[in-house]
């Protein structure tokens, strides 16, 4: 007997799927369900770096669990959150020195932006613009969805949302990006430009080349705008490199990392910002105050997760597995780029993705659906951004198990 269930799940219409699988136990590549194991080729939207319940991520969940739970963050600290913030510092771009502790992808972007705007009031600029690239994806709260794509994830809360510029995705050098947004930050209005740096991921796994991230922060540094990467996504190796900024040996103002900042185990986001933006927030007049907190805030649980998984980063050699991953996506992608079915294939770091040839693409292609539940069937789990396939799996995946996440994809019927 199928059990009733009261909850309403995340991008998933009830009217029309299939009542999901019940997930028991994930180790790995793996999810183990009610129905059998589900390689997991997407890494759980994209969290799961090293691979679900990596073991010294776990143990030091239980560790802290034990001594230390959620802490209030204004008048208090911790040792989990200073170390985490030491470590991170010194694994970012140069430059990020202020670290700021939230619990989401989102809730990192809506920091980034509301610090962006504060320091131009702090500065007594009034500069409040946002310029953002088409097709972006930065979240789903009211202020994510303004500077992202607007379509039909967020049309219905179109009234909400507050304006922005918008820059033509970088085509082949990206010279007609380059030259808009020159024009727009030369008008002294513009606040801060924000950015998927390399890859956009919910947008379609649009790729663009490092020069035209390089370009653009030479321009912000030109008009002195701000730069926001939001490295959500792209940030933990999945370009290949740790961060996508060090393929273009670039640091913004400010930086957004979530999702493999635990390896995926729990959640945790963290904003991180110059000295000049720290500086002009930091005053003998409270109303300078930098206003933004969440209960949750640096919770040590999940900050000893995230030291746990930094400290992977410093022990193994991670740099050698993710070229290893590249060289195996590299190859499967190869072998699909010459079928009729498919175009478009790209690469960037472990990320690897493909469309599939319809007459109709977009987000609401009826193609999508059809190959989630072909690949389900085959015991992989895929979630193709309309008629977009992508691979992105955890690092710990084997040449066997990447076989049979493009083996499915391969035995689809278009
Ligand atoms: C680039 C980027 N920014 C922000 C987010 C939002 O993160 P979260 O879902 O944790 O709020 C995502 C989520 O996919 C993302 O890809």
């Amino acid at each position: 007997m199928t059990r009733r269930s009261s909850v309403w799940h995340p991008f998933f219409q009830h009217a029309t799927e299939p009542a999901p699988p019940c997930a028991i136990s994930s180790e790995g590549a793996y999810i183990h369900t009610g129905r059998g194991p589900l390689l997991d080729a997407i890494s759980s939207w994209w969290v799961v770096t090293h691979g679900h319940n990596q073991p010294e991520i776990v143990q030091a969940i239980r560790d802290t669990a034990g001594q230390l739970d959620q802490v209030i963050f204004a008048n208090v600290t911790h040792a989990p959150a200073e170390d985490l913030a030491e470590a991170l510092v010194a694994m970012t771009p140069k430059g990020l020195d202020h670290v700021f502790y939230s619990d989401s992808g989102s809730t990192a972007v809506e920091v980034a932006l509301k610090m962006a705007l504060g320091y131009w009031r702090h500065e007594g600029d009034g500069r409040h613009r946002i310029a953002v690239i088409e097709d972006s994806y930065h979240g789903d709260t009211i202020g994510t969805m303004s500077v992202g794509e607007r379509g039909v994830f967020n049309a219905a809360y179109d009234p909400l949302m507050f304006a922005v510029d918008r820059l033509p995705f970088p085509q082949g050098d990206g010279a007609a990006t380059l030259a808009a947004f020159d024009a727009l930050a030369a008008s002294g209005q513009m606040a801060a430009l924000i950015l998927e740096p390399l890859v956009l991921g919910a947008g379609g796994m649009r790729m663009y080349g490092s020069s035209v991230l390089a370009g653009l922060r030479g321009i912000c540094d030109r008009h002195d705008v701000l730069m926001i990467a939001d490295e959500v996504m792209t940030g933990w190796g999945r370009t290949g490199r740790l961060w996508a900024c060090d393929h273009a040996g670039v640091a913004p103002d400010i930086l957004c990392t979530s999702k493999g900042l635990t390896g995926g185990v729990i959640p945790l986001a963290a904003t991180l910002a110059s000295a000049r933006i720290f500086d002009a927030h930091r005053s003998g007049d409270r109303r300078r105050t930098f206003y933004h907190s969440s209960s949750y805030t640096a919770n040590p649980i999940a900050c000893a997760a995230a030291l746990a998984q930094v400290r992977l980063w410093q022990s193994s050699p991670m740099q050698a597995r993710l070229d290893e991953l590249g060289a195996m996506q590299a190859r499967h992608l190869a072998a699909l780029a010459g079928d009729p079915r498919f175009e478009n294939p790209r690469q960037c770091g472990t990320i690897a993705a493909i469309d599939l040839k319809v007459p109709k693409g977009g987000y609401l292609s009826e193609v999508g659906p059809r190959m989630r539940a072909h690949v389900m069937a085959e015991g992989v789990l895929l979630r193709p951004l309309g008629n977009t396939v992508y691979v992105l799996p955890p690092y710990c995946v084997t040449p066997d198990d990447l076989d049979q996440a493009w083996g499915a994809v391969a035995s689809f019927q278009v």
